[in-house]
């Protein structure tokens, strides 16, 4: 399934607060529990596993960053987090990784929006998206425990596309949500060297004025 609802329809169910507080208490006990910290993408995280073995970085660089450390030659074989959404952080932003990511759902519900940047020029008409001027494919899936309804337990998203996601309530009649928990394995693992954030300037470029009208609430501000 590549497109179940429109572009158009992709709305936040929880606006993401201007200034976030308090998490409910069940919520703030699991943050507690997996040592869990905000996250520049929106969201928490925390990395629980990360491979001692090096491999040859497979990369060339996307940003200028490179005083974070990393070896530009080497990456490490793989890591994990955890990754949490939650009412008073329900948005995780636009961003691209150049590695590929396996995520696994854990708990919770939660729409993703990929933008195949890689596939730009004419492979949209083919998947059933909503524009027929679209440049790049867009992609929107649901994760969460509903198997039967499509929602998905495993999702891959290969390196190079950008990635969206936000929170849904538990039920898909309802209004609350215990947050949304996943586990993400990047290969080769995780560096901030490989990592940048989509801007509105390039989603003009990737997408039509329409679409970029439908989506830019999930650009980082
Ligand atoms: N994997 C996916 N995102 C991240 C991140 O921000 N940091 C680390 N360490 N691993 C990640």
């Amino acid at each position: 399934m590549q497109m179940d609802i429109p572009i158009s329809q992709i709305k936040p169910s929880y606006p993401p607060p201007l200034i976030p507080t308090q998490e409910a208490p069940a919520i703030q006990s699991t943050i507690n529990a997996l040592n869990l910290l905000p996250h520049p993408e929106g969201g928490y995280f925390s990395e629980t596993d990360r491979d001692p073995r090096r491999i040859p970085n497979p990369h060339q660089p996307i940003t200028s960053v490179t005083d974070t450390g990393a070896d530009p030659e080497t990456r490490s074989a793989s890591s994990t987090i955890h990754y949490l959404l939650t009412p008073q952080r329900p948005l995780g932003v636009f961003h691209r990784n150049q590695s590929r990511t396996v995520h696994i759902w854990q708990r919770g519900r939660g729409r993703y929006v990929i933008i195949h940047a890689d596939e730009v020029g004419g492979q949209n008409h083919m998947r059933g998206c909503s524009s027929e001027n679209a440049t790049a494919r867009i992609e929107t899936f649901v994760v969460g425990p509903g198997v039967e309804a499509g929602e998905r337990m495993q999702w891959v998203v290969e390196g190079g596309k950008y990635k969206a996601s936000f929170l849904l309530p538990d039920e898909s009649e309802g209004e609350t949500s215990s947050g949304l928990l996943i586990s993400e394995v990047v290969v080769p693992g995780f560096e901030f060297t490989d990592h940048d954030f989509l801007r509105k300037s390039k989603m003009e470029e990737l997408l039509t004025e329409e679409q970029v009208q439908d989506l830019s609430w999930m650009l980082k501000i």
